[in-house]
């Protein structure tokens, strides 16, 4: 039997109705940037991540440049990010001007290895990207830590960790700032290009606001030297229609991979570890094999 790796029609077809209602709303309004439904999904988002603030940007890359922008991270400083994690996290970190230093995966769960991370510590760093991979929160109590000690800002790139929890809080809530990406294929998708930056900060979330709006806090001023980084009106609608099934979807998510996890018992395969205190979301399930050398 062939298994598609990803597909979208079940998922959107299952949501149709709302999906196609939510088009309607904003074709009918025909208000496209900067209205009602990004209000409404931003609010709707930043309590799905038990933060204040939630602004939505044009894509999860963005929401992770202009956070690390927004702390004031550019020219000369570290920022320390896992070996193992997608490029845009290391992109993020260059397209500000500082230099990304890696720290090696926990070979068991993938995620950064806290122990590791004191040794990559310079007079240079200014911040820790923890990366939610795969759906499993990183080991945030000994992170957090390191970061207390040096006075470091915490970046969470949450990109394949929606709705994740470490004993019992939600990924997007522990550090300075956070990033999210909606690209289609994540949990919780777009039908497009679309992230999120949340944080507690008012004055954080100001910053990622304006410079996400060609560096402007009202219209025709212009602070900062800013991006046009924005979430569209319809792609937030559809994030709104998708937002109050999420927790369900994750929870199946979690059947599947539980069965998969209970029942692979070959000692070849290496399966992902799940420690008591996390509560994964599979954005994917990555077993490690022997590779065969001819
Ligand atoms: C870990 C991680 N960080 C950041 C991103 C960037 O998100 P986007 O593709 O929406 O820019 C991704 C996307 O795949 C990701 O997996």
């Amino acid at each position: 039997m062939k298994v598609s790796f990803v597909s979208f029609l079940p998922m959107e077809h299952e949501l149709d109705k709302e999906l196609r209602a939510a088009f309607e709303r904003v074709y009918k309004r025909s208000w496209y940037i900067e209205g009602l439904e990004d209000e409404a999904f931003e609010k709707a988002f930043a309590e799905f991540c038990d933060t204040k603030y939630c602004i939505g940007v044009g894509n999860g890359l963005d929401a992770l440049m202009l956070a690390l922008k927004a702390l004031g991270i550019g020219d000369d400083d570290e920022v320390i990010i896992p070996s193992n994690t997608y490029i845009a996290t290391a992109l993020a970190v260059t397209y500000v001007g500082a230099k990304p230093v890696f720290v090696e995966p926990n070979l068991k769960t993938f995620n950064i290895n806290p122990s590791l991370i004191e040794q990559a510590i310079t007079a240079k760093t200014k911040a820790i990207m923890p990366v939610h991979l795969y759906g499993q929160a990183c080991d945030m109590d000994p992170i957090m830590e390191i970061a207390k000690k040096y006075n470091l800002y915490i970046v969470e790139d949450c990109a394949q960790a929606h709705g994740a929890t470490y004993k019992g809080k939600t990924v997007g809530s522990f550090g300075d700032v956070a990033g999210f990406s909606f690209y289609p294929g994540k949990n919780l998708g777009a039908l497009g290009d679309a992230g999120a930056t949340v944080t507690n900060n008012k004055e954080i979330a100001d910053m990622v606001r304006a410079l996400g709006n060609y560096g402007s806090d009202y219209k025709y001023h212009h602070i900062y030297q800013g991006n046009n980084s924005r979430l569209d009106e319809m792609q937030a609608a559809f994030l709104s229609a998708k937002l109050p099934h999420l927790d369900r979807i994750n929870i199946e998510r979690r059947r599947i991979a539980d069965r998969y996890l209970a029942e692979i018992k070959n000692p070849e395969v290496i399966l992902p570890y799940v420690a008591d205190n996390m509560v994964p979301v599979w954005h994917i399930l990555v077993f490690v094999v022997k590779e065969e050398m001819s």
